[in-house]
């Protein structure tokens, strides 16, 4: 006994869902995530980033306090925290919440009722982060909410998911589902749910909710775990090379010893999450855990200030700096504390927040210059530090720390002090001093979960003169930092100046002009003038109400700086509403969801929940990546390349020759004799899998290491020395205006290329004015979905490859595998179940990541598998193409434009993939409008840049946006309202006809004019019009615009195989081509299956939606399955199915109706039983062709958007947008619904926030969630309206409904066409700012580039535009 109890002790020790796990040894840089998908059954903590960015990963670990007999719960992201630092934790996961086994949690029950998990590879995570709130709400001592909610409020319901990211649903359906918990929630505000119907009352909505039973909630400490932690869990700190010191004696000591014993490399611990930014490749001697330590762990509070210990979390000193602010609510000192600790919650979210520390972020501050929001708001503030180096301990101030050279790594941070501002100044309405503290922050995202452009602090203590009531600064300390600076500074040039100042105008124009000296980022720090345009905007932000003519300056001032209760107490100024940055209100307001139900063909037509929603949200899905790896699994990654035409004369790897665990470099010399070196293919063409001699861009291909472990392998790359030569080479081709001077073109076949419309030159003639020649560029987007590619690839036997691919285009894949390995296509075999994600990018770019596994698979004869790291998965990806169009326009004074005129530059980069389809895809979007007579040049250029692919909307979304660009251009110049040139250029039917010969269907069909009316109607288009027009009147530094946007999206049918069996018990497996990548596909299939059987009409043939299957595609079992793609693969499979049950509904037949003559009932499964014995064939395939007339057709939507832009920052906030798109007859409602959602969300990331960059050689060089921001929650609009128009009948289409995956993502123009809006409001503004002195340099006419980006929005506001209205209100005066 004693000896198991010695055992225990030293093991690491923990629980997962309620298990024991004990582990005698680990490797200490080992996540929990590592260990959780690798050696445990518990697969829901999914690997999106690795690196915090993006939630899929989110576990709540749970602490035991055995002293206090608490349970502490936090969500953590797993990626990041290290396995040796839970021991005697809790870790509790989606699984451990409920299972298809036990039963599923209200949580995962909601989710699906909501419609909220779409591909599902996000959903365990949300859900864990919302059972994380719940669990702490519960805890609190609110009042009992009512039965079936919680104690959490919207407010933290909405908070819990602000740093999930989803690529899927647009939100607003996760938003719902978990508002549905909160006490606060006004049932009637939730969304569409399969829960209640319309009219429902709220008795009825609340009862149908799954019930929620707050008060027994699981346990997420188990009992056996709390009696190991009170006999004590210590680990053996040699094995492990773990130690946990408990005192700093014991830390220094360890240090010492450490440092004695010459070379070992240690690491200081506290929350690991600096892992996440610092992916460091060192491998560490030893770790030492300080949490343990009670001095760096504590929090103390005196009438001086606030100790906070190094370890303290970021939340718990949240928490901390608050408690005080509710102690002694009217102390200026706490308003300091309360105003640091809001903006300490916009530092990443919450499950970082929950386990990095204060310490840990100051350290990285100082050591390796991280652009800190901690360092700059505490250096405000004058906080002070405390060291300990060895013997040596220090107190020193903030600046001081920041300022000297980079900490040894035996140095300790052991707290900062932050002071108490009362405490040390006399200030008191006595005193007549005042007290003023702000914090700023300028980033992609509201709520955090993006790092800042730049971050400020300002605190200033002011008194009053008497008798003028001027405003004097006393003295002031201003911080500014994370701007492109080693570290945050505190301006003191700056601060000397206004030290003793009367606040007026002119002081303040010169103030701003040494801020623009101050604060200037490094060489090499992107959007330079625009960070110091923010270091002003927010002094100008902080000090402008003080003057005494704020009365004007305040009308615009931003909403957020009167937070601070001092400015009231002075009275400065009645006028301006008191908002506060960070008051809890809720993100988004309701949204209203219109669907148009039809029950003509039950079930289908019905808005059912997602097949296999509940099994995502508990995370029991099975994605290629959750598969067990099968016995002797080797692991891959890429070596790819940096330069964009080099020969290839070799590979290494330095230092470490042999990386650990490497098992084989498999290059194109590892083709199998009668193989190719093929990775992918289309009908246009193939790629090669692997560069040979010469590389021909950067992200190319060079070699796939194959290891022991995925660490291992994606360690190796990391030391791979690739020895490039490019002397004698041609330069490389790294633009399409170069492309086209070395006619370096695809060629486009002449069946695809579009045909041009009416002539031009007589339009051109018609005109009465025109634009010549005007210029627009738009850039790439990624995919981002949220899981990268992979692929699992296991020998078979006699010379067979089963592979498994998360692939959009397994037959495709399976080809291109045979191919490579020179085998019959017989002996592959391509499996997919569910993709977790797509887009598109799972189409040609799955194709060489599967290829890679099965050559390697092939030559060493063991599985092989790979998950693709977020980084290397953005190098190669490719994603959408970039353009050039140059276009010239001829219209009327009325705004009818008479011609159009194009050339049009598509940069398809190094292999035609599917490039060629884009002059088709981007013309036929570009149609929606009539241009009288349309001309164009499109060349598809061949580039040195990574070969581009489709990617949701591919090139429709470009068309449409040129469209609208030509709009906007043609209403500025002639001064008209874009909505009317829109309006008067759309087309009639017989136009319509014109444009898509032979697309157009009846003219009942063409909803779009009645769309557009009844958008203006549901929109209240006319009247938010004047309102926004009021609002810009009012309003110096707010701006608004609107903007409503058509779309025509033709869409095209691709034949389709299907087969449908029914089982012994009356259960149906369905097969299909398409994919299940989220968009629903599976459910649609279901319902059609359903519905189709239903017509042999016996009893129970009604209602057989949960007796159907549908299996993963395997492309031995159904060939041709062809591309899951173009929205269409949805209603194709259906029709396919549709017909595999005619064709068995006609086999049943004659039994039914011999059955029927024997008996008056005749149940399914009793019909199927009697078909079984009578050897009628249960199995039937089908192979859907779209014939001419079902083949292409239109669709048809339209959009309003609001915004607002903040012209002092450039950020954009999108407050409503409405859409009303046409679906035909819905197959299924709400999943087209969240279909519509989720494209617009994808569409707002493209316009507005996602910023694909390379380098000059053509290098992706943005590589995770740290630099590419797709929307979050707090990124979409307020106020999301969607109707899905039922249309009724239309007789070609299947079942009459029509497609709903890409087109709405165009419709996302319209944020952008509204931003453009309000800029040229700000532009007016600044105009007239300008005038007073004769200047007039800023015109009215511009481009708005594509991402709209707050640097972006900035400069076209005027990165001047604080001094330009100084200079105008010191003039004016
Ligand atoms: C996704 C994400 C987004 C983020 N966004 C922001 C943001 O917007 N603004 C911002 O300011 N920060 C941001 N951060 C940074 C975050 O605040 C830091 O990662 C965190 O505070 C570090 O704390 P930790 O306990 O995890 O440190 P660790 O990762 O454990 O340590 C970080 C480094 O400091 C050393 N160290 C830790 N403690 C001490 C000590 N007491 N003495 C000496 N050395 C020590 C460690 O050895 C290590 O080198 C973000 C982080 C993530 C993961
Ligand atoms: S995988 Fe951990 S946060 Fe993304
Ligand atoms: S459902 Fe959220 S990422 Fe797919």
């Amino acid at each position: 006994m004693a000896v198991e109890i010695e055992t225990t002790r030293k093991s690491l020790v923990f629980a997962v869902n309620g298990e024991r796990f004990e582990l005698s040894s680990v490797d200490p840089s080992t996540t929990v995530l590592e260990f959780l998908r690798s050696q445990t059954r518990f697969k829901s903590v999914k690997l999106g980033c690795g690196e915090g960015g993006c939630g899929a990963c989110v576990v709540l670990l749970s602490k035991y306090d055995p002293v206090l007999d608490q349970v502490e719960d936090f969500t953590a992201s797993s990626c990041l925290t290290l396995l040796c630092s839970v021991n005697g934790c809790s870790i509790t996961t989606s699984e451990g919440l409920g299972n298809s086994k036990d039963g599923f949690h209200p949580i995962h029950q909601r989710f699906t009722g909501f419609h909220a998990s779409q591909c599902g590879f996000c959903t365990p995570g949300m859900c864990v982060s919302l059972f994380g709130a719940l669990v702490n709400a519960e805890k609190t001592n609110r009042p009992e909410p009512s039965p079936g909610f919680s104690k959490l409020t919207v407010s933290e319901a909405e908070k819990a998911i602000s740093g999930n990211l989803c690529r899927c649903t647009g939100y607003r359906s996760i938003a719902d589902a978990c508002k549905s918990f909160a006490a606060d929630a006004d049932i009637e505000d939730l969304g569409l749910n399969s829960f209640w119907r319309n009219g429902d009352s709220k008795e009825v909505k609340i009862n149908r909710l799954p019930f929620y039973n707050h008060n027994k909630e699981i346990s997420t400490f188990p009992e056996f775990l709390k009696k190991e932690i009170r006999s004590s869990m210590l680990l053996d700190s040699k094995r492990f090379s773990w130690y946990n010191p408990v005192s700093v004696e014991e830390l220094q000591s360890l240090l010492e010893s450490i440092e004695a014993d010459n070379g070992s490399l240690i690491k200081l611990v506290s929350g690991n999450t600096g892992m996440g930014y610092y992916k460091e490749l060192d491998r560490y001697d030893r770790y030492i855990d300080i949490r343990y330590i009670p001095k760096l762990s504590s929090i103390r509070k005196d009438s001086a200030g606030i100790e906070i210990g190094a370890t303290v979390t970021i939340t718990k000193a949240i928490e901390a700096l608050r408690k005080e602010n509710k102690c002694e609510v009217h102390s200026k000192g706490e308003m300091v504390f309360k105003k640091i600790a809001n903006h300490m919650e916009k530092i990443a979210s919450g499950f970082v927040r929950n386990t990095a520390s204060v310490g840990g972020n100051l350290v990285m501050a100082q050591r390796k210059h991280f652009p800190s929001d901690i360092a700059t708001i505490l250096l405000a503030v004058g906080s002070m530090v405390d060291i300990m180096n060895g013997p040596r301990r220090e107190k020193i101030m903030l600046e001081e720390f920041l300022e000297r050279p980079p900490l040894d790594s035996n140095s300790v941070l052991l707290n900062v002090k932050i002071p108490n501002w009362e405490s040390i100044k006399n200030i008191s309405c006595e005193t007549n001093t005042m007290l003023l503290f702000e914090t700023y922050r300028a980033a992609p995202r509201p709520l955090g979960n993006a790092l800042p452009y730049l971050n400020a602090a300002f605190l200033a203590e002011l008194s009053r003169c008497k008798p003028s009531d001027e405003i004097i600064i006393n003295n002031c300390q201003l911080a500014f930092g994370a701007y492109g600076t080693k570290h945050a500074i505190r301006a003191k040039k700056l601060e000397d100046f206004l030290a003793g100042k009367i606040l007026s105008v002119g002081v303040l124009y010169e103030a701003i002009k040494l801020v623009r000296a101050t604060v200037i980022p490094e060489d090499g720090t992107s959007s330079p003038a625009y960070r110091s345009s923010l270091a002003i905007g927010f002094l100008f932000d902080f000090l402008s109400p003080l003057i005494d003519n704020s009365g004007e300056i305040s009308n615009g001032l931003l909403d957020g700086y009167m937070s601070n209760v001092l400015v009231k107490d002075f009275k400065i100024n009645h006028n301006y509403v008191q908002l506060d940055h960070n008051k809890t209100q809720a993100l988004l307001s309701s949204a209203k969801q219109v669907i148009g139900l039809s029950t003509e063909y039950h079930p289908v037509g019905e808005p059912i929940t997602k097949s296999g929603a509940s099994i995502q949200a508990s995370g029991e899905a099975i994605y290629v990546d959750d598969i067990p790896s099968p016995a002797n699994c080797l692991y891959g990654s890429f070596i790819y390349s940096t330069e964009p035409l080099a020969l290839v004369k070799g590979i290494k790897f330095q230092p470490k020759p042999y990386p650990d665990g490497l098992a084989a470099v498999i290059t194109y010399n590892d083709i199998p004799t009668g193989g190719e070196n093929i990775g992918s293919k289309t009908i246009f063409g193939t790629e090669p899998l692997f560069a040979e001699e010469l590389t021909e861009c950067a992200g190319q291909r060079l070699a796939f290491v194959v290891a022991d472990t995925q660490k291992h392998a994606d360690m190796a790359i990391k030391f791979a020395v690739v020895d490039y030569d490019v002397e004698n080479l041609e330069p490389p081709i790294l633009s399409v205006e170069e492309a086209v001077k070395k006619s370096s073109l695809f060629e486009v076949p002449s069946f695809i290329y579009p045909k041009q419309v009416g002539d031009i030159l007589e339009g051109m003639a018609e005109a009465d004015q025109k634009i010549v020649s005007a210029e627009i560029k738009l850039g790439s987007q990624y995919y981002f979905y949220m899981e990268t590619q992979t692929a699992l690839a296991v020998p078979d036997e006699d010379n067979c490859m089963v592979v498994y691919s998360s692939s959009q285009v397994p037959e495709w894949t399976h080809i291109v595998i045979a191919r490579c390995l020179g085998i019959p296509h017989h002996n592959v075999r391509v499996i997919t179940r569910r993709v977790g994600g797509g887009f598109g990018g799972k189409s040609v770019k799955a194709m060489p990541v599967a290829t890679a596994c099965a050559l390697a698979a092939h030559k060493l004869r063991r599985p092989v598998r790979i998950y693709l790291d977020r980084k290397t998965d953005m190098i190669m990806a490719g994603g959408r193409h970039p353009m050039k169009i140059t276009y010239s326009v001829g219209f009327k004074s009325n705004g009818k434009i008479t011609a159009l005129q194009l050339e049009i530059l598509i940069d398809a980069g190094l292999s035609a993939d599917i490039s060629p389809v884009m002059p088709h895809n981007v013309l036929g979007a570009l149609k929606k409008y009539d241009w009288g007579a349309l001309s164009f040049d499109i060349k598809v250029c061949k580039t040195n840049h990574s070969s581009k692919s489709a990617m949701r909307a591919p090139g429709e979304v470009q068309g449409s946006f040129i469209a609208e660009a030509v709009i906007e251009h043609v209403a500025s110049v002639l001064s008209m309202e874009v909505d009317s040139v829109r309006s008067i250029n759309l087309h009639t039917y017989n136009s319509l006809s014109l444009f898509y010969e032979g697309g157009a269907d009846e003219p009942f069909e063409y909803t779009l004019p009645s769309i557009w009316d009844s958008l203006a109607m549901s929109s209240s288009l006319c009247h938010r019009t004047e309102m926004v027009k009021e609002f810009n009147r009012n309003n110096k530094w707010r701006k608004r615009g609107i903007s409503r946007i058509p779309i025509v999206h033709e869409v095209m049918l691709r034949p389709t195989p299907g087969k449908v069996s029914i089982l012994n018990d009356g259960s149906i497996v369905v097969e299909v081509g398409g994919i299940e990548l989220g968009q629903g596909l599976w459910t649609k299939v279901k319902q059609m299956a359903a519905f189709a059987l239903s017509s042999i009409k016996c009893d129970g043939a009604g209602d057989l939606l949960d007796k159907v299957r549908v299996i993963q595609s395997d492309t031995l079992s159904l060939i041709q399955g062809g591309f899951t793609a173009g929205s269409t693969t949805s209603e194709s499979s259906c029709e396919a199915v549709r017909l595999c049950c005619d064709i068995l509904v006609e086999r049943l037949r004659p039994l039914r109706e011999r059955l029927q003559e024997q008996m008056d009932s005749i149940q399914w499964e009793m019909l199927i039983d009697q078909a079984h014995l009578q050897a009628v064939n249960l199995s039937a395939s089908s192979y859907f062709v779209p014939d001419l007339t079902s083949m292409r057709y239109l669709n048809y939507g339209a959009a309003v958007s609001e915004v607002e832009v903040n012209l002092l920052t450039g950020e954009t906030t999108i407050l409503q947008t409405d859409i009303i798109y046409d679906c035909g007859q819905s197959l299924n409602p709400a999943v087209d619904l969240g279909q519509i959602e989720g494209a617009f969300v994808q569409g707002i990331g493209f316009f507005m926030l996602e910023e694909y960059l390379t380098n000059s050689n053509g290098l992706v060089v943005v590589e995770g969630t740290w630099t590419y921001k797709i929307p979050t929650l707090d990124t979409i609009p307020k106020q999301f309206n969607v109707q899905v128009l039922n249309s009724g009948h239309h007789k070609n289409r299947v079942l009459s409904s029509k497609a709903s995956g890409e087109p709405p993502l165009v419709l996302a123009a319209s944020v952008h066409c509204a931003t453009r809006a309000a800029i040229k409001e700000a532009r007016k503004q600044l105009l007239s700012w300008s005038s007073q002195d004769g200047s007039t340099t800023t015109s009215t006419a511009f481009q708005l580039e594509v991402p709209a980006t707050m640097p972006v929005v900035k400069e076209l506001c005027g990165l001047e535009s604080v001094e330009r209205y100084l200079e105008w209100s010191m003039g004016t005066k």
